[in-house]
């Protein structure tokens, strides 16, 4: 089925199979490249402005221009997402320093950078999984200090997750200096005492953009919330532990660490939140983008 998907590949639209980038690219040799996942729910590609702001932001951190303009993604990621009417998808997107026939850790002068976009389909959502909620575990966080830039460097994150599958949970948090940062592809919350809680923005997480809407959400509803650094002894003691990302959306964590999070089921906080960011979603496809600005 996705192999018949078209790719896009700097500038052209390719069958993936003959999409294929040149084994000196430095994204291949170097991880010198930076990503978004951008959700589609029913074929409608969701906060994309956000993403590409993000997408800026990245490449400005490793010293890259956008090759293309805002307009020129948003025709690309509507394009992709267009292959696959009315289904929720994931469409990647990644932009890579280029291929350079020397390989050498200092950046050429002369190299173009190359942009790959394809999408996949995304079973839609099953509201009985979302009720039973994940497991995780706690792990060093062995990242370099650079967690904000969306780059492609992600085996300590590989690692993280690998460890957290053979454990028998779904993700992995991760700890530094004793805080809890996020987890190895998601941002985390904590409920406690009733206050929502996430780390703050710093160098050493990803500013998710589903965590933005999250705090959105909280605003709008009057719920408190703050951003604040969580210790790892909060996570044993809170009532609510949530990670969120555009493809596992707000997920309740039921289990820590082999002990039951609150009372082992979802929380109230959690299936209020939920429920707005489900009502976002079919905003987007009633045709009113929910707060894409
Ligand atoms: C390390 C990390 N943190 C957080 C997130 C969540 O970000 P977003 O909500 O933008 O998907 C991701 C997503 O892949 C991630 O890899």
């Amino acid at each position: 089925m996705s192999e018949s998907l078209l790719a896009y590949l700097n500038g052209e639209y390719l069958p993936r199979s003959e999409a294929c980038l040149p084994i000196t690219d430095r994204g291949l040799l170097f991880g010198d490249s930076v990503y978004e996942v951008i959700p589609a729910y029913g074929g409608l590609p969701f906060r994309v402005s956000h993403h590409l702001r993000r997408l800026d932001r990245s490449l400005a951190a490793i010293h890259m221009r956008n090759p293309l303009d805002h307009a020129q993604w948003q025709a690309v990621l509507e394009r992709l997402a267009a292959q696959l009417p009315g289904q929720d998808q994931s469409i990647y997107l990644q932009v890579t320093r280029g291929a350079y026939p020397i390989r050498n850790h200092v950046i050429p002068q002369q190299v173009k950078p190359n942009v790959i976009a394809f999408t996949s389909v995304n079973p839609p959502r099953n509201p009985d999984n979302a009720r039973r909620g994940i497991k995780a575990i706690t792990l060093p966080d062995n990242r370099w200090h650079r967690c904000d830039i969306k780059a492609t460097t992600l085996l300590a994150n590989v690692l993280a997750r690998a460890q957290a599958t053979e454990e028998g949970a779904d993700e992995a948090i991760l700890i530094r200096d004793g805080a809890a940062m996020e987890g190895s592809a998601s941002n985390l919350f904590i409920v406690s005492n009733g206050l929502l809680l996430t780390p703050p923005d710093s160098e050493d997480l990803l500013p998710g953009i589903t965590r933005d809407l999250v705090l959105e959400l909280a605003r709008e509803a009057g719920a408190p919330y703050a951003q604040a650094s969580i210790h790892h002894s909060d996570l044993e003691t809170a009532e609510e532990v949530w990670l969120t990302s555009s493809t596992r959306e707000i997920s309740a964590v039921v289990e820590l660490d082999g002990r039951p999070v609150g009372k082992g089921v979802p929380g109230e906080h959690w299936y209020r939140m939920d429920a707005l960011f489900q009502a976002c979603k079919e905003r987007l496809r009633l045709g009113s983008e929910c707060r894409d600005n």
